[in-house]
């Protein structure tokens, strides 16, 4: 009954208000409410569920309008802000019962102050949800996620996403707009960097694994979150890679390449969703009722709420389907719950009610959903929950947090090139350490990470220093600055994340580079993307390494010293030219707040690489969109050697191959596959069939290989993709061994959405690939039979 004398003392003590009718029914209510809702209780989970549901319509009964569409309201905190809009007088506003939940503001002294005003000094006291993006770890920061997929480890994303609600949930914060799930085959979309990749079954496991990271067990709980999967739908795909950008799609390619891990995340229980900002088949997203009543809620039974992104509704208005009424209007129907920014909902709502364009029942249904999710986190049992003075130092930024972070970030580097093993390095002699990347914290977080100290981040030289101790000696220059043009230079490097620029000219910057690297062994090059180049509204046409940092590469190259490029992205880039040139080659994404310590295990061989890439390297730009399961179309080319042929589909100037596939990434070992079979070569549709193959680690170190399994289903009513990603196990094989590895397919594994979006398993002959990446040739056939 803790639970009840809270809401009964502060009703009793309220300060600055007499107890009225309208408290007295809800404290009852609430009272009532509490009693259901109480887990020691010992009734059925349905039949707490129902009387749940009658206390939340007792609450809105008692709720004016105007404070229902309070509950509907999403301000930003003003500390952090993104789009143009920005909520002021948020106090007064929270006072006046017109603010749902809040977001982006951080510390639980802040969050514990702002709860106050809500809890006592608006008329009902209906706790705020405290929201942020916390999308790869708080303030211990792990790679962006499109380095944290190329770890292909469902247990250490779990694992990082409870860690990153532990930390943020002792910052007060119980909701985090995390995962973000949108399938990307464009590396020119910034925001490549925010996903998982472009591959749809890998971005399932993903989108489960943090959901359940987040939300744990118990919602609860206080060390739990709320997660919202996004960007709800097909974000990822904006004509020409420019952010925002109209998308446009035919249903069969959404049913089976982008819709998926959204629903993954719903099947995994996700409490949110927000939806995206691009437009589906000519109507806005937010204002979609196919999409966010028809598909969400009818068809994949989603019974959270939806809420917009930032500006959203207003935004509705640029798209051109209405003015800020309508749109508002057209927002709720089509099932948007809560309004992120753009204040919509809270200023034109009550006009619609009045005028007839909007029922009630619309309005209810939003706040019923809303005041749900806030029973669900647990702030009707206490407002408080999440706040604990004492929690931030004892969960935030811990030792032990800092060096699971420096494992997770080792787990996600990708080696794309080690030539004459020039990796690992010896930790002996002079290493030169040259380029803009080498010695920058705030650059090591990457795209957001709103909650980091990136002044805390460890940077490259540190870590190198730190890990080499005194058994060799590090030389550090810079080499160049970011980019010859100061202007993109600045543009790149915002929000704080600067690399001051050297004023020195760039012969005197190049000088001093080439002077270290004389003096030393061997030479890293830290050189690459800043965090600000990818991310949200950070799209670009070229995809190679900024000019100024290209140059100052091959002039180290040209010293004929061995050069080892650490490439640091958020996308894939074009980099043919350094694959040609340079003799090692890391991919090192931006690895989080232990970035220079884990880039320093890896590059010294205390940790053997073992990422492998989630979205393919292209040759150059023209060739995007590129991913490896395509279609096979009617004219393919019909040789292996990429030989151009007349009236096949290729290019005159460029291979079809991409420079490095999807899935692909080197170890200092080597793996051999072999013994590849099949249990039995026809599988029944009710029956299974497994697939193994040996895995020989023929190298001179012990290490872990992502083995991976495709699936070609060579006949369709419609046509299939080349292969797709059907099962991967990531194992540890020590040097000399060989391990059998073992996939089960069942029939769930070969059904796809046909063209009337049927999901499918069509009888006829499959085609197992199993290998080291997608583009591996190692196949057996097996047949599907009724
Ligand atoms: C982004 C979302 C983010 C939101 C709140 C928007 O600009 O698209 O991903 O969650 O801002 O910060």
């Amino acid at each position: 009954m803790q639970n009840l004398n809270y809401y009964l003392g502060f009703f009793l003590n309220q300060k600055n208000e007499t107890m009225n009718k309208q408290n007295l029914i809800l404290l009852i209510s609430m009272a009532l409410f509490i009693v259901s809702c109480n887990p020691n209780e010992s009734k059925s989970a349905a039949a707490n569920n129902n009387s749940f549901e009658s206390q939340v319509d007792s609450i809105l009964s008692s709720m004016t309008l105007e404070e229902k569409l309070g509950q509907l309201n999403l301000p930003s905190s003003g500390d952090i802000t993104t789009g143009q809009a920005q909520s002021s007088n948020i106090a007064k506003k929270i006072e006046e019962g017109k603010v749902g939940g809040l977001f982006n503001i951080k510390t639980v002294e802040k969050i514990r102050g702002v709860q106050k005003i809500a809890v006592e000094k608006s008329r009902l006291g209906i706790p705020l949800l405290f929201g942020m993006d916390v999308i790869h770890g708080y303030e211990t920061t792990f790679p962006i996620p499109l380095g944290l997929s190329a770890s292909w480890d469902m247990d250490l994303i779990k694992k990082t996403a409870q860690m990153a609600a532990q930390e943020a949930t002792a910052d007060g914060i119980n909701w985090t707009f995390s995962p973000m799930v949108d399938i990307s085959r464009d590396p020119r979309w910034g925001r490549v960097s925010e996903g998982s990749g472009e591959d749809v079954y890998l971005g399932n496991q993903i989108a489960k694994a943090m959901v359940e990271g987040y939300q744990g067990e118990d919602l609860s709980l206080n060390n739990t979150m709320m997660a919202c999967v996004k960007h709800f739908a097909l974000y990822g795909a904006p004509e020409a890679g420019r952010d925002y950008n109209t998308v446009d799609m035919s249903r069969i390619r959404m049913y089976n390449e982008y819709l998926p891990p959204y629903k993954a995340a719903i099947d995994a229980g996700v409490g949110t969703v927000m939806v995206s900002f691009n437009e589906i088949d000519g109507i806005p997203a937010t204002g979609n009722k196919w999409l966010l009543t028809d598909l969400l809620r009818n068809d994949w039974g989603f019974n959270g709420f939806v809420v917009t992104d930032y500006t959203g509704i207003e935004e509705m208005m640029y798209h051109g389907v209405g003015d800020f009424q309508q749109v508002s209007a057209q927002a709720l129907k089509a099932g948007s719950d809560m309004d992120m920014v753009s204040e919509g909902f809270l200023t034109t709502l009550k006009n619609s009610v009045e005028d007839g364009s909007v029922s009630i029942e619309y309005i209810d249904n939003a706040v019923r959903r809303i005041l749900t999710a806030k029973y669900k986190v647990g702030l009707f049992d206490d407002p408080y929950k999440y706040i604990d003075l004492d929690r931030p130092k004892k969960h935030i930024f811990t030792e032990e947090n800092r060096a699971f972070a420096r494992k997770v970030s080792a787990e996600s580097m990708v080696l794309l090139k080690n030539e004459n093993n020039v990796l690992p390095l010896k930790k002996s002699g002079t290493i030169a350490l040259i380029g803009p990347l080498a010695n920058t914290a705030v650059n090591m977080a990457g795209t957001w990470s709103v909650a980091t100290k990136q002044e805390k981040s460890n940077p490259l030289l540190d870590g190198l220093k730190t890990v080499v101790g005194d058994k060799a000696n590090i030389l550090y220059a810079k080499g160049s600055n970011v980019d010859y043009d100061l202007e993109y230079e600045k543009l790149v490097t915002m929000f704080g994340k600067d690399i001051p620029r050297d004023n020195r000219t760039d012969q005197q910057l190049l000088d001093e580079a080439l002077a270290v690297a004389k003096k030393s062994d061997v030479i890293i090059a830290a050189i690459g993307e800043t965090a600000e180049l990818s991310g949200e509204s950070s799209s670009v046409t070229n995809l190679q390494i900024p000019q100024a940092q290209k140059d100052l590469l091959n002039a180290l190259l040209k010293t004929g010293k061995p050069v080892v490029l650490v490439l640091f992205t958020g996308r894939p880039l074009a980099i043919v030219d350094e694959d040609k040139n340079v003799p090692a080659i890391l991919n090192v994404w931006f690895p989080g707040s232990e970035a220079g310590l884990a880039i320093s295990d890896v590059l010294f061989g205390d940790v053997n690489p073992s990422g492998k890439l989630t979205a393919t390297f292209p040759m150059n730009v023209g060739q995007v969109p590129i991913f490896y399961n395509h279609k096979n179309t009617g004219r393919p080319l019909g040789n292996k050697e990429g030989k151009f042929e007349k009236f096949k589909s290729n290019y005159l100037d460029v291979r079809n191959e991409p420079l490095y596939p999807f899935g692909y990434g080197l170890s200092y070992t080597n793996f051999d596959y072999s013994n590849l079979k099949l249990s039995t070569d026809q599988m029944p549709v009710n029956g299974s069939i497994n697939v193994s193959v040996d895995v020989t680690n023929s190298g001179n170190y012990d290490g872990k290989e992502v083995v991976q399994l495709y699936v070609r289903d060579v006949v369709g009513s419609v046509t299939r993709p080349v292969k797709e990603l059907k099962g991967f196990q990531k194992i540890e094989i020590k040097k000399g061994e060989t391990k059998t590895v073992t996939f089960q397919i069942t029939v769930e594994d070969l059904k796809f959405y046909n063209y009337n979006l049927d999901f499918v398993a069509e009888p006829g002959t499959f085609q197992v690939f199993v290998g080291t990446n997608s583009s591996t040739e190692n196949s057996v056939n097996f047949e599907l039979i009724k």
